[in-house]
């Protein structure tokens, strides 16, 4: 028998080669740690498949120092693919927000990226105006610098479900890299056909005797000069008041966190990440189904014992040692719906045949709609689900590198300003208290914790989280006099709460303030018209020149902010004619897009425009800087 011919293949650069093997880097830009696991998951399936290659997993903001040093190492890769999350307003992430500085603002240096063969996989939501725009322009500018895009642009969108986006997505690269990492025979190295890979950390116990001190980051003098999500500040809870009135069926905290001699600071407008810990209802509730001790001491590693890496990647443990009612509290996302990759994982574990076919099944592209209906639109959390898979026994170091996600810091934006207030962060907090429909209560990990949090004032054991200050686009105009719209229902105030200290402080320190006017709505004003007598007094301090309130439940219609901003309609055109700044804040569904509309009417009615005309008015508004993008709470 002859053999076949060997197909012909064209000569490409060669892969850059490490101890005989072919390398490939696998970058990520993460945010919940969503693009750091598909990372993996490529890693751990490729690393199965070829023999013959190496998959590193790199942390964008690890892999360089400065831009030279990013300049002189992208230069040298030849084979990578680029996992990358956009955020709000078409923001990288905090870990890639330098690379991508770097990246975009290197645009001209011509083709210097030909040895490159590349992927990029973006994580998005297509409910937002700028989706996946971080992946879109990453991509293009490779190929712009000569790179060569092996598979086309990935875009998950979580709107949808992220796993399926990417399972379709990296279904296109297993050809390609068959092609680019064939062994030397040039026999492809293909091994297993695809059955997700399961992550495991390795676990070390500790007798109670020889328990590790728990890592300085969450100490109170942590070190470092700059505090961020990676480096948090313990900080104390001085004050707590519940905003609400006792007729009002629901609850709004008011939390202050005192920063006095930390070293942390904000600016007006800033947003506060919070890391709170889950309750011991639900503590106790994961502890009964892992069926372990809450005292068990361990620690989790990325690495084997003797150093070399676990799935391809040496990252640092995710958290410090700790006991497992700690680890539970503060690293454990045990309320959100599990995803796939978890499920597969609870199957591999599974001594009960049928729950295991069950659990694939959900996994399973034949259980898509079976997965969105039972555990998506039912909201069932990790916990229901593993309470109803009871012969799921799972190792700790599957739990907590395949299942149960890492506990992510929640935003807040800051409702104080440092003129007012330079050693205390507010936040203002509505609490989300709700029935999923599978019947179970949900009780909000922030803001539960925020209402049960016991204040210095009350007590010297008082409540403390480890927090950290993002800077936002949600700013004063620098020229004090210029006019500015507030529009904030709800807890939609907090941020403008912020700005009217600040102009409150302006004022008294002789600046000369411009026209200001807030629209603010509430239900009721004997149930939630927070901050009442703080308002009334920015009126008389003349810190705010109009006060408009909305109350959507006293009459016998709606009455919405939008509904008063067409009754001001002609201060509205007057205000923007003369360079107002436009700001809209808010957590009730559909405000944003129903105050955008009414805005587009009033300039359309006033300035007597074409509807297109309006829109562009609108649209410039935000391009020049002068409206920034809502803040969706
Ligand atoms: P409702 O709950 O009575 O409908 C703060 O949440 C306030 O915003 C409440 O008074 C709420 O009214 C109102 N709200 C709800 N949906 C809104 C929308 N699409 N536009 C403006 N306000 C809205």
């Amino acid at each position: 028998q002859l053999n076949p011919p060997k197909p012909l293949v064209l000569k490409e650069p060669d892969l850059e080669v490490d101890d005989g093997k072919k390398k490939v880097t696998i970058f990520f830009g993460t945010q919940t740690g969503t693009a750091e696991g598909f990372a993996k998951a490529l890693a751990e399936e490729a690393k199965a498949r070829y023999e013959k290659a190496t998959f590193k997993i790199v942390d964008l903001d690890d892999y360089a120092a400065d831009d030279d040093e990013y300049e002189e190492k992208m230069k040298k890769e030849s084979l990578a693919f680029f996992f990358l999350a956009t955020y709000g307003d078409g923001e990288p992430t905090d870990n890639a927000a330098r690379f991508y500085k770097w990246f975009t603002e290197g645009k001209e240096r011509g083709e210097w990226l030909q040895n490159l063969k590349y992927g990029v996989f973006g994580l998005g939501n297509r409910q937002y105006e700028h989706f996946n725009k971080v992946a879109k322009v990453v991509d293009e500018i490779l190929t712009e610098q000569g790179a060569k895009r092996i598979v086309p642009l990935g875009l998950g969108d979580d709107d949808q479900c992220m796993e399926d986006d990417f399972t379709a997505w990296r279904e296109l690269v297993w050809p390609e890299l068959d092609q680019l990492l064939r062994d030397e025979d040039g026999v492809t190295t293909v091994s297993t056909p695809y059955t997700a890979a399961v992550l495991e950390y390795r676990v070390v116990f500790y007798a109670p005797e020889d328990a590790p001190l728990e890592d300085k980051k969450w100490s109170n003098a942590n070190g470092h000069a700059i505090f961020d999500a990676q480096h948090p500040c313990r900080s104390n809870v001085a004050v707590k008041k519940e905003l609400h009135t006792p007729a009002s069926d629901r609850s709004c905290t008011h939390l202050e966190f005192d920063i006095a001699g930390t070293g942390l600071s904000y600016e007006t407008g800033d947003h506060v990440g919070v890391y709170c810990e889950n309750l011991d209802e639900v503590v106790d509730e994961a502890l009964g189904l892992l069926g372990l001790s809450p005292d068990t001491y361990f620690s989790i590693h990325t690495d084997k014992e003797d150093g070399t890496p676990l799935g391809g990647s040496s990252l640092p443990p995710p958290f410090p040692p700790c006991t497992l009612r700690t680890a539970l509290a503060r690293y454990a996302d045990l309320l959100s719906s599990p995803k796939k990759s978890a499920l597969i994982a609870l199957a591999a574990h599974a001594s009960d045949p049928t729950e295991a076919d069950r659990l694939r099944h959900l996994a399973s592209p034949a259980g898509k709609d079976e997965y969105a209906q039972w555990i998506v639109s039912n909201q069932r959390s990790l916990l229901e689900v593993m309470a109803e898979f009871p012969s799921a026994r799972l190792p700790l170091g599957v739990f907590f590198a395949a299942v149960a996600p890492r506990l992510q810091p929640r935003y807040y934006s800051i409702s104080s300003s440092p003129r007012m207030a330079p050693s205390r962060i507010h936040v203002t907090c509505a609490l989300v208290y709700e029935k999923t429909p599978a019947g179970r209560i949900h009780k909000g990990v922030c803001s539960t914790w925020m209402k049960n949090a016991v204040p210095l004032e009350k007590s010297q054991d008082c409540s403390w989280a480890p927090i950290f200050v993002r800077q936002s686009n949600f700013k004063l105009p620098s020229d004090t006099k210029v006019p500015i719209i507030m529009i904030g229902p709800g807890t939609g105030l907090a941020p403008f709460r912020g700005f009217l200290q600040e102009r409150l402080a302006l004022k008294e320190a002789g600046a000369e303030l411009g026209p200001s006017v807030l629209f603010f709505g509430c239900r009721n004003r004997q149930m939630d018209y927070i901050y009442e007598d703080e308002l009334n007094n920015f009126v008389n301090s003349g810190a705010l020149s109009e006060l408009v309130v909305a109350f959507s439940r006293e009459g016998p219609t709606k009455e919405y902010v939008q509904h008063k901003m067409m009754e001001k309609a002609s201060d509205i055109w007057d205000m923007i004619s003369q360079g107002a700044f436009l700001y809209v804040c808010g957590d009730a569904k559909g405000m944003a897009r129903d105050v955008h509309r009414t805005l587009h009417t009033i300039l359309q009615e006033q300035g007597s425009l074409h509807s297109s005309k309006a829109e562009s008015m609108v649209k410039n508004l935000q391009t020049s800087g002068r409206s920034p993008p809502p803040l969706l709470l």
